[in-house]
């Protein structure tokens, strides 16, 4: 059900009012009004977003703003960027922004700086002793290895910059990411490393996660085996987490532990010292220029007029499809192979966020709330899914990202990407109407009975939106600004969907049953009360195993 049908007041009646009276094609609002496309962008430190092939006009921009205006926008942003306990059912805030600040910021300077700088210093000083090949393995050979144990949070963020910018990573140390509890990807990892010269950070916030658990034991047990007194362990584990008891009752010496805060949520923390991986693969410097980027990011959302503020304006987009054109899933697509993980990470960042279903006073919702995010990089998906995008039934709204250089010297391949990327864009907008598409065919020499029956499937309806983001060369401060861009949307819509973007306890609920289930697994007897599609799976684990 959407929106309007539960919730009347003035503002989603305004909007409903609007959808329902909206003919205009978007060609003929390109043709109408030659100052579109300037008039429907925007530039916001080193990202530049053209939002003019979308279903808007003023009218429905100012609806849209008066909704923000009811929903308190301007204080729920200075709540979360001075940490407010935006967070209400765990009452903490989510504070990341602090993580990133910069003395030229808007933002007060938090209390909490100090302690973000201390960490930081600690993080600084490890990386450089690891890249001054000033930290050893156990027989003291140097560290040329580092493997990053953890999952959701703790591995998504890390892995995508890590591979988003892997043209800047530092020669001599290499980082590798383990997360599944499929025993097959440390198998994997661990197959072409060396013991001796391997270091692991095992990364969990809570260090309670099965999964990074599990994994940290293997590694530990393959360490031992390949001759590492226990002695020699500390050499060789490090760890990230608030759960510092925990952490030290694994093992990990303390003065390896790089403390973080429960003011930092997992989808949002590889701004904390989650983000080592990060430092290690690319320097302190371009750690630093990362954060530089998000804090440019901090400082626009904070500061411009929500008519001119980037991550407003995606909210109010994705808000505006989701709720009044029956929009269910996004597109992102980077046109850029090193962005290839980006989906992936916004996956949890916006569906981990935005997948609730009360809203934050715990009152049932009658409307739609997160979207499903999905993409790939490009131009791969246009030769696999495009064709759904194109001719399929539903509107599927995309988000287009490219770097204008490359950082490759390919350069004519960079011009055919770009061109790739425009094409898709143009094509989602014009479409090819019943008309053009017969001609074409009486043109390539069809009868005229042909052509009639051939072209209603080359017809392309158009009339499909998106947006376009642009950079000039994906660098550390572009990527920073690029991921704060997408952090701030999705709290915005969170707002604007009156809900917890802070909480995720729906993936609770898996944990408890999964450790359950293993437990009966182990002990071979399944409870009478399981129903019977989980007892039939689990005794047919039983069987195999037998
Ligand atoms: O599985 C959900 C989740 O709670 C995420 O929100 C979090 O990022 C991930 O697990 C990992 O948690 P941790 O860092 O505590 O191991």
């Amino acid at each position: 059900m959407d929106m309007e049908a539960s919730c009347t007041p003035t503002h989603w009646q305004a909007l409903t009012h609007h959808r329902q009276q909206w003919q205009k094609q978007l060609r003929q609002l390109f043709h109408d009004d030659s100052e579109r496309a300037g008039r429907y962008s925007l530039q916001a430190g080193p990202l530049f977003l053209d939002y003019s092939k979308s279903h808007l006009d003023d009218t429905t921009l100012q609806l849209l703003l008066n909704l923000c205006e009811h929903q308190q926008l301007d204080s729920a942003i200075t709540r979360l960027l001075h940490g407010a306990e935006v967070n209400n059912t765990e009452q903490r805030p989510a504070w990341h922004t602090a993580l990133r600040y910069r003395a030229n910021s808007v933002i007060p300077e938090p209390s909490v700086h100090a302690e973000v700088k201390a960490t930081q210093a600690k993080m600084r000083a490890f990386v450089e002793q690891l890249h001054n090949q000033q930290w050893n393995g156990f027989d003291g050979d140097t560290i040329t290895d580092v493997v990053n144990i953890g999952i959701g949070g703790s591995d998504l963020g890390p892995r995508m910059v890590c591979r988003a910018l892997s043209d800047y990573h530092r020669p001599g140390l290499k980082v590798h990411f383990v997360a599944n509890i499929d025993g097959a990807e440390i198998h994997q990892v661990l197959q072409g490393l060396n013991p001796a010269t391997t270091l692991f950070i095992v990364a969990s916030k809570s260090f309670t996660t099965l999964e990074t658990l599990e994994n940290s034991t293997t590694a530990r047990n393959w360490i031992l085996t390949a001759g590492c007194p226990e002695n020699q362990l500390r050499q060789h584990f490090v760890a990230i987490s608030t759960n510092i008891a925990k952490a030290t009752s694994f093992g990990i010496d303390p003065d390896n532990i790089f403390p973080m805060w429960d003011w930092v949520g997992g989808r949002y923390s590889l701004w904390s010292a989650i983000g080592l991986p990060i430092a290690l693969a690319i320097g302190w410097q371009g750690f630093e220029e990362l954060l530089n980027g998000a804090a440019t990011m901090d400082e626009h959302f904070a500061s411009a007029p929500a008519a001119d503020n980037m991550p407003v304006i995606l909210a109010l987009i994705t808000f505006w499809y989701s709720q009044f054109w029956q929009a269910r899933s996004q597109a992102v697509l980077p046109y850029c192979h090193q962005l290839q993980r980006f989906p992936d990470f916004l996956q949890q960042l916006d569906m981990e966020s935005l997948g609730k279903g009360v809203d934050r006073h715990g009152q049932p919702l009658a409307y739609h709330t997160g979207v499903t995010i999905w993409g790939t990089e490009e131009s791969n998906g246009q030769h696999s899914f495009h064709q759904l995008l194109h001719q399929g039934t539903q509107m599927v709204p995309v988000d287009f990202i490219a770097s204008l250089m490359p950082n490759h010297p390919h350069t004519h391949q960079h011009r055919e990407l770009l061109a790739c990327c425009l094409s898709q864009s143009q094509a989602l907008l014009d479409g090819k109407s019943l008309q053009v598409a017969t001609q074409e065919l009486l043109d390539g020499g069809k009868t005229a009975d042909e052509a009639a029956s051939l072209a209603p499937h080359k017809v392309i309806p158009g009339n499909r939106p998106s947006n376009t983001l642009l950079m000039e060369r994906l660098t550390p401060e572009a990527l920073g600004a690029l991921i704060a861009l997408y952090e701030h949307k999705v709290y915005v819509l969170s707002v604007l969907l009156d809900i917890n973007a802070f909480d995720q306890w729906g993936v609770e609920l898996g944990k408890q049953l999964g450790t359950r289930i293993d437990q009966a697994l182990q002990c071979g007897t399944l409870p009478e009360e399981w129903d019977g599609s989980t007892r039939q799976l689990a005794e047919k684990i039983l069987s195999a195993r037998d």
